[in-house]
């Protein structure tokens, strides 16, 4: 009775503190359906065209996600500048679209390792009027390993900074951009530390950062510049043969991520790595994601020198009974 009475004058604030929580929380589950919807089912697919600029500059041209994303560009109209290592492989791939889709092309040939590269890449851009910037170029390690185990680890440093971070900064700024956008290709494993990839992962880690301030400094010029963290694409440097829904060819891949262009400056560019990076960042706390990755790894790494092994004793087994 005496508890009763007390309650009696709490029961309308505590109606009030209530209801405005249940309507915080539909407004705000609205507004995530409704932006949802704007990204992954309207898109914004038509904003990238040549009247930002005639030509689109695309580095690591020659495979997976950056051939991807210079064929989908030249099929949109865009003259295309190829920059990759190999000579003939660019030009293979610069033939192949000027035939396809009937548009001018040239092509750069350096290696991103080095770091006396540039001059030869502003050369090259010069004068051109650049309407998009894919900084795409980029490597992995070719197994997960413990960092002091990386075979050759000096070098290995020195070239994976070189082409997933110097490259970013360098060729944003010789293509000076006056509108348009630059698309830098990041990674899921920038979104947290990712062990026994943790050289990759911190480069990654480093483009999201340098993508997302530059977008700050550079927005009120109108030119777009977005991160993007793909998860796992079917290419060669993920040794992925059969693309699945999680892990899509990379030309699915890309044009789902240009119709996010102008709508998130920070995107997995893909439904459903949007959604694996929703659960990854906000669901699961990150001491978690950090160990199941550590768990993962560590099994790859396992398997990986295992059959390195099997390998290597079939090679000395052959080579003793020739
Ligand atoms: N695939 C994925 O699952 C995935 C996931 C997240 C992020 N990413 C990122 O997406 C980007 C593209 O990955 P991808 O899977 O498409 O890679 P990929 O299939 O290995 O292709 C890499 C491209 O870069 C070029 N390249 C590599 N090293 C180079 C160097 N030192 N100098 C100049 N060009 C070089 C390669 O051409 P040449 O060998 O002929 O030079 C090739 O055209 C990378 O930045 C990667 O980190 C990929």
């Amino acid at each position: 009775m005496f508890a009763q009475s007390l309650l009696i004058p709490a029961e309308t604030p505590l109606f009030w503190v209530g209801a405005f929580t249940v309507a915080s929380l539909s407004l705000w589950l609205l507004y995530r359906l409704l932006s949802g919807f704007r990204i992954w089912v309207l898109g914004n697919g038509q904003l990238l065209s040549p009247k930002l600029g005639k030509w689109a500059v695309v580095t690591g041209a020659t495979d997976g996600i950056g051939k991807s994303y210079a064929e989908e560009l030249a099929r949109r109209g865009f003259a295309l500048m190829l920059i990759s290592r190999s000579q003939d492989r660019l030009d293979d791939v610069a033939k192949s679209l000027e035939v396809e889709y009937k548009v001018q092309t040239k092509t750069i040939a350096v290696d991103f390792g080095k770091a006396d590269i540039y001059p030869k890449i502003e050369a090259g851009l010069a004068g051109l009027e650049i309407g998009v910037l894919v900084n795409n170029v980029g490597v992995s390690y070719s197994y997960p390993e413990y960092y002091l185990h990386i075979p050759d680890l000096d070098n290995f440093i020195t070239n994976m900074i070189n082409v997933n971070m110097t490259s970013v900064c360098q060729v944003s700024f010789a293509s000076v951009l006056n509108k348009g956008v630059i698309l830098n290709i990041s990674s899921a494993s920038g979104m947290y530390p990712v062990p026994l990839l943790t050289v990759y992962s911190a480069t990654k880690a480093f483009v999201d950062f340098f993508s997302r301030g530059l977008q700050e400094e550079y927005r009120r010029q109108g030119i777009i510049i977005q991160s993007v963290l793909p998860f796992f694409v079917a290419t060669k440097m993920t040794r992925i043969r059969k693309p699945t829904l999680d892990k899509p060819t990379p030309e699915r891949y890309v044009a789902a991520e240009l119709s996010t262009v102008g709508l998130q400056s920070q995107t997995n560019g893909y439904f459903p790595h949007a959604v694996m990076g929703w659960v990854t960042t906000r669901l699961v706390p990150s001491s978690i994601v950090i160990f199941l990755g550590a768990r993962m790894n560590r099994l790859q790494r396992t398997g990986y020198l295992k059959r390195r092994k099997l390998r290597e004793q079939k090679n000395g087994a052959s080579f003793k009974s020739e």
